[in-house]
């Protein structure tokens, strides 16, 4: 690609300044081309798209130390930098021309790309590192009327990656769809590892199934560690939301050859969000391990009609899991009903209900209320035991969090 303008420096005066020290500096907003210099569309577009952050890991910007970074070695490799480029859309001539208009009228960093490459690509870590800087380099983009771009096109390409770009930056509620990849270091030393994709459509109304909650990936580190303890099939998972917890108990199914049926794993939820939850099960490639199915805890009747068809009971599962399903006063009401509608009350098999729940200011009620009913509902209470409580603390996008995990023994 020619670019006009002033060129008063060549490449072979390039690789003379580069420096070794300034090898290892990281890109900022200075480095990216200046408005001032009327950068071509084109190029202002590979530098939107590589700000997006493509790796969207656990809850990643808050989690020190944690699972996160399993892979980083793998991270940076090759492989990973061409699925970054494929994510966004970005091709290696691009990437090429970006160099190379830095270089001819970039700020001193420019100069200095070597390994350009990766430089350029970790573009996408300045919103976390700079942000001010990235927001008043975004709005300078949106307050500017381009005069200098004639293609209409490509002017409104750039108005639009740059907005999306501030959505993306103001919180997750903001965000628009993504692919959220979970990555859970698991078997005491952390010697085995899972890696999953969960789609996080835009968060819409009040569809909060729509995105993972910090506690499914605390309950699902202890469901690795624990499995062979902790879960009996058939197993019932109320409000799954992305499903990451059954896909967690499929990978593990998979891993050990369990011989299981599809329906003795099922993952419910609201019938606004199985689309959602089945993709994501389709995603991870685990559909001959699980099943996906409307289970409306106001409404369970066509539900309990399809146990009653298949199984000629509805009392079926000898694992019922709920995690981060307490956050409206009928809520607790409703829960009991499922449980006694479909746990399997058992004295010779060890059935097991698993609750993992936030510790959320405003929500004492809701979790109280479950805790007493379990307590004192006159078929619950001699039949389920409270074996274990533990607190523990883990991250949400929201920041770092206390969680309470109980388990019901019958
Ligand atoms: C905070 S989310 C937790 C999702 C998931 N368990 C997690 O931990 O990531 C609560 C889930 O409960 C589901 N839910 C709420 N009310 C429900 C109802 N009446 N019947 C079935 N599911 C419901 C929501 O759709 C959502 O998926």
């Amino acid at each position: 690609m020619i670019f006009g303008g002033k060129n008063d420096r060549t490449e072979d005066q390039v690789e003379i300044q580069c420096h070794d020290q300034l090898e290892d500096a990281i890109i900022r907003i200075s480095d990216l081309p200046s408005l001032s210099t009327k950068p071509p569309g084109c190029i202002l577009i590979t530098v939107l798209k590589l700000l997006f952050s493509t790796d969207h890991c656990n809850f990643s910007d808050m989690e020190e130390n944690s699972d996160s970074d399993v892979d980083s070695d793998m991270d940076n490799n090759d492989n990973f930098q061409d699925q970054f480029l494929e994510n966004y859309n970005v091709s290696q001539e691009e990437l090429h021309d970006l160099y190379k208009y830095l270089t001819l009228f970039g700020s001193q960093f420019g100069l200095l790309l070597l390994n350009y490459r990766e430089k350029l690509l970790s573009i996408k870590d300045i919103p976390k590192l700079f942000r001010h800087e990235f927001f008043d380099f975004i709005t300078s983009i949106l307050a500017n009327d381009l005069n200098w771009i004639e293609n209409l096109a490509l002017k409104e390409e750039i108005l639009q990656l740059s907005s999306k770009l501030i959505s993306e930056n103001c919180g997750r509620l903001a965000k628009s769809d993504f692919i959220r990849r979970i990555k859970i270091k698991y078997d005491n030393g952390g010697k085995k590892h899972l890696n999953i994709l969960l789609q996080e459509p835009s968060l819409t109304e009040d569809k909060i199934g729509l995105k993972t909650w910090g506690s499914s990936l605390n309950l699902s580190r202890r469901i690795c560690n624990e499995f062979e303890d902790l879960i009996e099939f058939p197993v019932l998972e109320l409000g799954s939301g992305t499903g990451l917890i059954g896909i967690v108990l499929s990978f593990l199914m998979k891993s050990q050859n369990k011989k299981v049926n599809r329906g003795d794993l099922v993952l419910t939820d609201l019938e606004e969000i199985v689309d959602n939850l089945k993709e994501n099960v389709k995603l991870n490639q685990v559909e001959n391990f699980s099943m996906v199915k409307t289970l409306n805890w106001e409404s369970p009747d066509s539900f309990k009609k399809w146990m009653i068809k298949n199984y000629s009971t509805s009392n079926y599962y000898q694992t019922i899991i709920i995690s981060d399903c307490l956050y409206s006063p009928s809520m607790p009401f409703l829960l009991i009903e499922m449980i006694k509608t479909f746990f399997k009350f058992n004295n010779t098999l060890k059935s097991r209900l698993l609750i993992q729940n936030p510790v959320r200011e405003g929500f004492e009620y809701e979790r109280n209320t479950l805790s007493g009913l379990l307590n004192q509902d006159e078929i619950l209470k001699t039949r389920l035991k409270l074996v274990r409580t533990t607190t523990e603390y883990g991250y949400d996008d929201f920041g770092r969090q206390e969680f309470i995990f109980q388990e019901f023994c019958s």
